[in-house]
């Protein structure tokens, strides 16, 4: 630390646009807050930040296709990701949300302070603008056929058939993905930060002064630099956002990506009033834990932003980790391809520490990584339960059983028990070359070296032997091998939060600050410890197995959802069509046919007359919801008996992907009668 007397670690905010998954958990929340804890326990002063990020287009969106308010979105899923991030113990000192005023106030205090130092450019362009809906639309929500290899499908920002970069306006036939319509271009005004001016400045504070920084980071900020930079806006046309605050300028918000960042300072200022000690004081050092699709927005832009203002502090490392892949396929929250951390809570209760530990173990801190299952349970079965949980509790148990749980005085020691005692003392040292590089993964192998350092210990003395011959000799087994379990709750404390606290309670031992680590002597011979329980335990294959096929069933709907539909069926003659009597018709009646779990018995009403029409949609829909509405009837079918029941009919449904039935129903009010062509 030496130049600075604090650090203020801030987490990328998650979108509140769906829960948090593991990849969002291995790539920045378990290292910053395995990274704070180890910092609080060498009492250093230190504050964890987080938040919710609630603004940007992808949230008004769902909230149209939901029927619902962007506000009811993100205070939702505000909600579930609080929750989960604080069951599953992320240490924060304050999770806040961009929807709060106090963020509102300081995103719009931080743009009016660059807008009136001068710091933007202003620049009227053309962008496609919905007429229907009234807005202007982001490249992504635009689609046409791209102009390179006619792909009918391609965004505004990019074709994905091709891989080429596009602007939108190079679509041909550019469609809304709002309205479905052609939109029109219209001139819209931005004010854009001129980043290109701060180039040489990025290249001599990054690129020079932060050599350290991890390759993946300095990498990719060397090749965005080096490719050059470009005024960028930090306006949008939108109603949804922190309103630009401008005299006269209605339905723009700052981009999401301006705002954002700024939430670390919002949250920061809702926990504290001292908060500029945090952001402006020299001697606070400052981290950005995030993925690595965050990287230039926290390296280049941000950093602008607050060299703009000029009263800030700059990051000291931003060490970004790359992707967390699942069973060999990309994560992704809108095909449900996941292990979501709400979910994982409720499935194994108690396991937090478990999923921490494999996400730790397997973190992607140099290159993507894969989570499987199997792993998962490898990780759980052979290392927590086989090395550290049977390490501690021989050790635990075997002081109850020999010595009543009281600690035993060690005698005179052999080469190996000497060899063991100097392993303990360097224990310290090297996980701290680890993690203070950043290099947490290594961190948590360095520390759970000191558990299969012990099991080894134990498994070579074999003082359950040696009791029968030298019971001497087994109080100094003992003794020492108390003393690593004692160690084990310092130097495990970051990463197993909490089973290090019960492995305390066990041992009787209070939480002990990380200057201890090294310590032979943290439990002083008489001390009494307690019965212990088991630290960690088996997974079952069975457990294992029921969330794999839980993949599976995503998979086989994603497989339903995502096949292009083709034609099943020959062509027909226009004839053919026309002996299809279809009309609408509005239900009258439903009820549930006796003893089928399909069938509904319902009576139409379809303007010829009032008919019976049994149908199979009992599961999909209930009979008192059914009555009056309007549905198409295929009328000149054969009538057939189902039941006993003559049905004299068909009630015409799509097939979802899931096999389930929806009725084609118009999409306004019709005369019952009226012929469906
Ligand atoms: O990529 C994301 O999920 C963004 N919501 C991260 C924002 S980080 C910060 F700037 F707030
Ligand atoms: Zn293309």
């Amino acid at each position: 630390m030496n130049k600075f007397k604090r650090t203020l670690i801030t987490t990328a905010l998650p979108y509140a646009n769906g829960p948090i998954h593991i990849g969002h958990l291995a790539g920045v929340y378990v290292p910053a807050d395995i990274y704070a804890r180890y910092l609080r326990l060498k009492n250093e002063e230190v504050l964890l930040i987080g938040g919710s990020d609630e603004h940007g287009v992808p949230i008004t969106l769902k909230a149209k296709n939901e029927g619902i308010t962007p506000q009811d979105v993100v205070d939702k899923f505000h909600g579930i990701i609080k929750k989960s991030f604080q069951e599953f113990g992320i240490s924060f000192d304050v999770y806040s949300r961009t929807s709060a005023d106090i963020h509102h106030e300081t995103a719009s205090d931080f743009f009016k302070k660059l807008y009136d130092d001068g710091k933007f450019i202003e620049k009227t362009s053309e962008q496609y603008y919905d007429e229907e809906n009234k807005q202007f639309l982001a490249d992504r929500y635009i689609t046409g056929i791209c102009p390179k290899c006619g792909f009918d499908k391609a965004y505004g920002d990019q074709c994905e058939s091709c891989g080429t970069s596009l602007s939108p306006t190079e679509l041909i036939n550019p469609t809304s993905m709002i309205s479905g319509n052609q939109p029109v271009l219209k001139e819209t005004k931005h004010w854009y930060l001129p980043l290109d001016q701060y180039e040489p400045w990025l290249k001599e504070w990054i690129l020079e002064g932060h050599k350290e920084w991890k390759p993946n980071v300095y990498g990719q900020v060397k090749s965005w630099i080096d490719s050059g930079l470009q005024p960028r806006a930090v306006t949008r046309d939108l109603n949804w956002g922190v309103p630009v605050p401008i005299e006269g300028v209605d339905g723009k918000v700052l981009y999401v990506w301006f705002d954002a960042p700024i939430g670390y300072i919002s949250a920061t200022k809702e926990l504290t009033a001292d908060w500029e000690k945090y952001w402006k004081d020299p001697e606070t050092r400052m981290l950005h834990f995030i993925g690595k699709d965050n990287i230039v927005f926290h390296c280049i832009i941000f950093p602008a932003m607050l060299k703009a203002e000029g009263s800030y502090n700059l990051p000291e490392n931003v060490p970004a980790n790359e992707f967390l892949n699942l069973e060999n396929d990309k994560i992704s929250t809108s095909r449900n391809w996941a292990v979501w951390l709400h979910e994982y809570l409720e499935d194994f209760p108690g396991k937090e520490d478990v999923l921490k530990y494999v996400l730790t173990a397997n973190a992607p801190e140099t290159k993507d990584n894969d989570f499987t299952w199997k792993d998962f349970q490898t990780r759980n079965n052979s290392e927590l339960v086989a090395v550290l949980g049977n390490f501690v509790n021989r050790a635990l148990v075997l002081t109850q059983k020999y010595y009543e749980g009281v600690v035993p005085e060690r005698g005179e020691l052999a080469d190996y028990d000497k060899k063991t005692l100097t392993s303990i003392s360097k224990i310290k040292a090297e996980v701290e070359k680890s993690i203070d590089s950043f290099r947490i993964r290594e961190s948590l192998k360095n520390a759970m070296d000191l558990a299969r350092l012990g099991n080894k210990y134990l498994a070579d003395e074999e003082p359950w032997k040696v009791i029968k011959t030298d019971a001497e000799r087994v109080k100094t087994i003992m003794n020492i091998s108390l003393q690593i379990t004692a160690n084990l709750t310092i130097c495990l404390e970051p990463f197993l939060p909490f089973s290090m606290n019960k492995l305390r309670d066990f041992l009787n031992l209070e939480k002990l600050d990380w200057n201890f680590l090294g310590d032979t002597e943290l439990l002083k011979p008489g001390h009494k410890t307690n019965k212990p329980e088991l630290l960690f335990e088996k997974i079952e294959d069975k457990v294992i197995e029921a969330q794999l096929q839980k993949l599976q069933a995503t998979k086989k709907a994603n497989e339903l959802t995502e096949a292009v539909a083709t034609p099943a069926k020959e062509n027909i003659e226009f004839d053919d069509f026309g002996k299809m009597d279809i009309r609408v018709g509005t239900i009258i009646e439903a009820e549930k046919v006796a003893k089928t779990k399909k069938l509904l018995k319902i009576l139409i009403d379809t303007g010829i007359d009032k008919r019976v029409v049994v149908s199979g949609i009992a599961e999909y829909y209930k009979p008192e919801d059914l009555v009056g509405k309007q549905v198409s009837v295929l009328v000149n079918l054969a009538t057939k008996k189902l039941r006993g029941i003559e049905s004299q009919g068909m009630i015409l449904c799509a097939e979802n992907a899931d096999g389930s039935l929806s009725i084609v129903e118009p999409d306004s009010k019709v005369k019952n009668g009226s012929e469906i062509k």
